[in-house]
This record gives C-alpha cells, structure tokens and sequence, in this order.
C-alpha cells in the first residue's frame, strides 16, 4: 500500500512508519521540517492527483502537553489540528481515485471529565478544551466518508513509552526518589503502550469493514495512585506523596486541569469487539517491557 502519514516525525509516528515501511508499504510522510528524504513532503499539495494512495494516517497536531495553555497556544492546539485534516480532506477531494481509509487522530478526551463511570466509543461527552478540539477534529475528519473513504477515528488514551511522551514526564519525581500521584489519585488515565497503537493502526488498517470511533486503550485503564505504584516497582522510591491540584493549577494553568486533574475511564470496546488483542493489556505489564528495553 502507499500510505500518507501526517505527523509521521512524532512520538507516535516514527515508530508507526518505520514499522508499515518494515511490512513493505511505502509511506510518505507530511512535515515542516526540512526534507531529509524523497518520501517527505512538506505539503499535500505537492502530491498528484494522479498519484495511487491507498491509506491516509492523520496525526499531525501541535503538542497539548509541556507548557502553559495561553489563549494564544490554545488557538495554535485547534488551528494545527484543523488546518492539516484540512489539507487531508483537500487531498482526498483532489485524487483522482480517493483512498480506501482514512485513520484520523484524536483523543479519549473526546469524553470530557467523567469519574468512574466506563466508557465505550458510545459514552456520554462533558464539556471542556480538549471535549471541544476533539470533537471538532472528528467531524472535519468524517467528511471524508462523502467521497467513500473508510474513516477510522483513533480516541487514542495517554500513550506509554521510553524515549518521550507522557511517561517521561510522569517519571521525573520517581528519578529523585519521590514516587508521586496527582491530585487526589483518584481520577482515571487511561493509557496504552505505543507498540499496541502501532499495531492497533496496522488492524485497523488491513481490516476494510471497519469504521468509524475506536478507543486506543488499553483493557485496564488506572487511577493515578495505581499509576505511581506501578511506576514504584521501576525506581528506589524513598517518599510518596500527592501533588496537590491548586499547586498544579498555580504552576501550569489550565492545562493541569484539562489533562492532569481531570480523567476518564476508556475501556477499548470496538477494538476487541473487532478481535483486536493487546500486547500490553495492564500497566504493569507495559512497565515492565519498557523499563526492561532501558536497561538493555
Ligand atoms: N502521545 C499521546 O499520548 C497522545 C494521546 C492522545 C492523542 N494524541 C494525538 O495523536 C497525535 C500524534 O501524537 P504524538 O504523540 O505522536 O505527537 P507529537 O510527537 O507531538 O507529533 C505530532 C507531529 O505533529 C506535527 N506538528 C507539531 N506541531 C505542529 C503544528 N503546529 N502544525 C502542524 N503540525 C505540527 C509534528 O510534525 P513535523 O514537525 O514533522 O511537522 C509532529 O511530529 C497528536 O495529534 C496527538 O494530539 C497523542
């Protein structure tokens, strides 16, 4: 297959390239930055309508974690999102043969802030930031389905690895002895190991009937506090203690209530009904993979 992948340089899509390149697929990949190889292009539009393209993978978007949200940021997380389905879309009206799927980011903040209520791909939506983004993102997404694109829309939960992400920042105490959870500990995250989203992608890829929202998360989402015991097991911890919520919302603003003090409990029901299996279904299991292949 040829498979365009926006976003193809990040966290999530190094690791997704390297691997349907790995299977034989030709990838061509859409990034700013200056083009090392042929199979870059720094725009959509350099693409020829003439040109077969079997796949589109949509997850370029500017990064919501790591600093403050100014109305400034907030505008450039929406305007990022928005602007590169944009081009997404154009690129599927402008082909002269459209492409049989569309896998398009967003995330299992779709949901909005819920306590311990599980949800499915058809659980209920509270307002907020990033409710707001996603939904906006999955509807420009899903105007591909116009021109026969199978559109797959990836809630993906906080994606677990070495090497950056949100695991790299959660681990920062732990590094000085302080294992620490957020807020009160109770509020759920619900993660999945990187590996498991490129292999949930390449399912959903090779599997024609599928469609519409999947959650990309693991089986057994976690509270914080079951987070920072699982991540104890990992480093010599000499105290534990919880980062108060107003001292986060001090330091970092909004962000720390939209991401770190709100949560919801994401169970992957699409994915399994589809008979997809995780590699890493529970978090200590995910640790234990990815602090092994640190220290070899
Ligand atoms: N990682 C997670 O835990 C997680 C969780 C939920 C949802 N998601 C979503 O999944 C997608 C991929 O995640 P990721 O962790 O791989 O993200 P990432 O590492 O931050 O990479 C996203 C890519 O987007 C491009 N990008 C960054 N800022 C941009 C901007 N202002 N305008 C246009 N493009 C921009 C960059 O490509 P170039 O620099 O090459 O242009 C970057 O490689 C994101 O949209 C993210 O919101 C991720």
């Amino acid at each position: 297959m040829h498979i365009v992948v926006t976003g193809g340089t990040g966290f999530i899509g190094t690791p997704l390239c390297a691997a349907l390149r790995a299977s034989g697929h030709r990838v061509t990949v859409l990034s700013r930055r200056s083009r090392q190889d042929a199979a870059t292009v720094g725009s959509l539009d350099e693409i020829d309508s003439a040109t077969r393209v079997d796949a589109l993978i949509n997850l370029a978007g500017a990064p919501l974690n790591g600093r403050r949200w100014s109305a400034a940021y907030k505008q450039e997380i929406i305007d990022s999102r928005l602007r590169t389905t944009r081009a997404v879309l154009d690129l599927v009206e402008r082909l002269d043969a459209p492409p049989a799927a569309l896998l398009s980011a967003s995330a299992v903040g779709y949901y909005g802030h819920h306590g311990d209520e599980i949800l499915d791909e058809q659980g209920a939506t509270e307002p907020g930031f990033a409710q707001d983004l996603c939904a906006r993102w999955e509807e420009l997404a899903g105007r591909a389905a116009a021109r026969g694109v199978r559109v797959c829309l990836l809630r993906l939960g906080v994606v677990l690895d070495a090497g950056g992400g949100a695991l790299q920042e959660m681990a920062n105490s732990f590094r000085f002895g302080v294992g620490s959870w957020i807020g009160s500990g109770e509020q759920w995250l619900s993660w999945i190991h990187r590996d498991d989203v490129v292999r949930a992608v390449a399912f959903l890829l090779q599997r024609d009937e599928l469609q519409g929202p999947f959650n990309l998360t693991a089986p057994a989402p976690v509270t914080s506090q079951q987070l920072c015991a699982a991540l104890a097991q990992h480093h010599r911890v000499l105290l534990r203690a919880g980062v108060p919520g107003p001292v986060l919302r001090l330091l970092l603003g909004e962000v720390a209530q939209e991401l770190l003090l709100n949560g919801q409990r994401v169970v992957p029901a699409a994915l399994q009904a589809a008979g997809f299996r995780f590699d890493y279904p529970d978090v200590e299991r995910a640790l234990a993979a990815i602090y092994a292949d640190q220290a070899s």
